[in-house]
């Protein structure tokens, strides 16, 4: 049995692959996206597709900066290590948190 793969593509879709077709697509109502022969596809993470809940490129026309890079990257460079948001070795204070090396530091 192979496994799902789900990929957040930079700045783009969620590319999900299923070789095996073991991924159920439903709507809020429980009604199933038809994915027959479809070993993978992509599902809209900008909500600018005109295709929803699938990719139709259009994130790449709109600019879509996926928040877990924009957000690190803009932050880190206005605040730099050890403040906004991040620990002193940079992690998101999120994972910091958990993070056992940044507990130990000055
Ligand atoms: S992520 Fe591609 S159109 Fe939204």
């Amino acid at each position: 049995m192979s496994k799902v793969r789900i990929i957040l593509r930079p700045n783009g879709p969620l590319r999900v692959e299923d070789p095996e077709g073991l991924v159920e697509l439903c709507d809020a109502n429980g009604n199933r996206f038809d994915l027959t022969g479809k070993p993978a596809f992509s599902l809209c993470r900008c909500d600018g597709s005109t295709n929803m809940p699938f990719c139709d490129g259009t994130h790449s026309k709109i600019g879509f900066r996926a928040a877990e890079t924009a957000v690190a990257a803009e932050t880190q460079a206005q605040a730099g290590p050890g403040r906004g948001g991040f620990c002193k070795t940079n992690m998101p204070i999120g994972r910091a948190t958990r993070h056992a090396r940044c507990a130990k530091m000055p």
